[in-house]
């Protein structure tokens, strides 16, 4: 995706419990080369797949995975990052944080960003195609549907778990084209 231009954009990008989480440092880094500040948010399931410290030397920004760091640091707190925000971005989302959207759930720091911003909201989701196909994710995904949201489907293809079949998270291309779209 070329002139890609996010010049005077927050971004708060949400990474959740995915083997697809490594390609978000991909997505950071992208994000801030075309002028985005970006804040990344980790689920502690997401760190299990990929470092918080990668995405915050890209991002240059902290990258936050506990509701509670506020108290320990000299940071933006959850409702200033809400406030923010132009968009919050969640690449990868995994079934339970689409879940937890759909439910209004306020768990840990992204969902609870989540329900405190009111900028537009992308998701990206990516698992195992049983999983995206499940009658509960479907009903999740068309909560968030009817709410305005928007998406960047899975791709079709080999998955992670060995499976053929939906649920890769869709390109980088693809996500930062949705991003330009829904900020421009
Ligand atoms: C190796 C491994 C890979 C996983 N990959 C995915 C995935 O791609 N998508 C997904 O929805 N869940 C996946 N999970 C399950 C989630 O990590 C799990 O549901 C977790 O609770 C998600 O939490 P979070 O939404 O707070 O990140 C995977 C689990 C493991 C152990």
């Amino acid at each position: 995706m070329e002139n890609l231009n996010l010049e005077g954009q927050t971004i708060l990008l949400g990474v959740t419990g995915s083997i697809a989480a490594y390609k978000s440092a991909d997505l950071c880094a992208r994000l801030t080369e075309a002028g985005a500040c970006v804040y990344p948010i980790l689920s502690e399931s997401a760190c299990k797949f990929i470092q918080p410290l990668t995405l915050q030397i890209l991002s240059k920004n902290p990258a936050l995975v506990d509701l509670w760091y506020e108290s320990e640091h000299n940071l933006p707190n959850h409702i200033q990052l809400a406030d923010a925000a132009d968009l919050l971005l969640v690449a990868p989302a995994s079934a339970h944080c689409v879940a937890q959207f759909a439910q209004g759930l306020a768990s840990d720091l992204l969902s609870t960003v989540h329900l405190a911003t009111q900028a537009p909201v992308i998701i990206a989701p990516a698992m195992n195609g049983k999983m995206y196909e499940h009658k509960a994710t479907q009903d999740n995904l068309e909560t968030l549907q009817k709410r305005g949201y928007h998406f960047v489907n899975p791709e079709v293809g080999m998955l992670a778990c060995g499976y053929e079949g939906v649920g890769k998270l869709a390109s980088l291309d693809s996500i930062l084209g949705k991003v330009q779209s829904v900020l421009t």
